[in-house]
């Protein structure tokens, strides 16, 4: 199965999520309406509901909570974005200006608590209370995996377990509960569940590895975000642990300067010219892989199906996306 045929799978359901997203994401003010179109202009790659829609297929029951279930989810993961971008200091956004640097910091701090409001009423509208409490878990998780990273910026000796701990709170556990929560409503046994739990589980984390190798090797214009802005804030990520455990004495402590430097303007352009990252890259990518592999193994729980199967060319695209 290919991605194509993937998207083809889901597409009149999709269909009926993008309405919701729609229709929650209404404007009672023309200065919200402004804001609105301007986040619409570009959907991103919607790979949270797609996970939610598939699993549902897999499962062989799509019910009308897994279309809201997809918007809710899509709409707490926009809102995160919006907020992310005014930490990451990020200028684009899914191929546009993002909120912050159109409106400066203000707007998007109340734009992002308005989405998330919007979505948990939106939860609120499921046949069962599970979704909306799991994720004001979830969010939770994600707000809390955030502010760690903040309170290790600029932590050059970032312990790599760290790093793990934050990437799945902040990534992991959304992934994690789109694909368990889509199985719950489907009404899958326990053993299921907790399955795709661990698929996407794994799955979120080899996403945010490869994310972090992108924000390093990637092409602004293909990726359609800001890119080179964890070293700039100081988050060190795994291709930069790699890179650091593996440089002598001398470079390690020139890694160090140029990470902690107040004057360079662009540390990621400094580094690459100073550093070859290509085997850190690669290392990171390798371990990604093996994220990738363990969701593999945690789908043998589900009946044989092409559904089955497309979960994991979701896997192979998670591992080989350039955007
Ligand atoms: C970006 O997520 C934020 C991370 C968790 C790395 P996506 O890459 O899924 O963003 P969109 O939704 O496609 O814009
Ligand atoms: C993911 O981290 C952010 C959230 C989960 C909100 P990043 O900061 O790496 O995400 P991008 O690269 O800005 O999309
Ligand atoms: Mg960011
Ligand atoms: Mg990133």
């Amino acid at each position: 199965v290919d991605l194509a045929q993937v998207k083809q799978m889901i597409d009149p359901q999709m269909l009926r999520v993008e309405e919701t997203i729609q229709e929650t994401l209404f404007a009672e003010t023309k200065a919200l309406k402004s804001l609105i179109e301007h986040v619409s202009l570009f959907g991103g790659k919607r790979l949270r509901p797609a996970l939610v829609l598939v699993v549902s297929k897999a499962l062989d029951r799509t019910t009308e909570d897994h279309i809201k279930l997809g918007a809710v989810i899509e709409l707490i993961h926009t809102a995160s974005l919006i907020h992310d971008d005014i930490l990451d200091e990020a200028t684009m956004r899914r191929r546009v200006a993002s909120v912050n640097h159109l409106h400066g910091n203000h707007v998007p701090v109340l734009l992002g608590d308005l989405i998330y409001a919007r979505a948990f009423g939106l939860s609120l509208t499921l046949s069962t209370p599970l979704a909306s409490k799991r994720l004001a878990d979830v969010t939770q998780t994600i707000c809390s995996g955030e502010i760690e990273q903040i309170f290790h910026r600029g932590a050059f000796d970032l312990e790599e377990a760290t790093y793990f701990a934050i990437i799945e709170a902040k990534t992991a556990s959304l992934y994690a509960a789109a694909c368990s929560l889509a199985a719950e409503y489907a009404g899958a046994p326990d053993e299921t569940v907790r399955a795709l739990d661990r698929y996407g589980l794994s799955l979120g984390t080899a996403f945010q590895i490869v994310d972090d190798c992108l924000d390093i090797i990637g092409d602004e214009d293909v990726v359609g975000k800001s890119l080179g802005t964890d070293a700039d804030m100081g988050k060190m990520t795994l291709p930069l642990l790699h890179l650091s455990a593996s440089l002598p004495k001398s470079g390690k402590s020139r890694l160090r300067e140029i990470f902690l430097s107040t004057e360079l303007k662009d540390k990621q352009a400094a580094i690459t010219a100073e550093f070859d990252l290509q085997p850190s890259v690669d290392h990171a990518f390798k371990v990604a892989d093996q994220y990738i592999n363990n969701a593999l193994k945690a789908l043998e729980a589900l009946p044989e199906s092409l559904f089955r199967e497309a979960l994991s060319t979701v896997g192979d695209f998670v591992l080989n996306r350039k955007l």
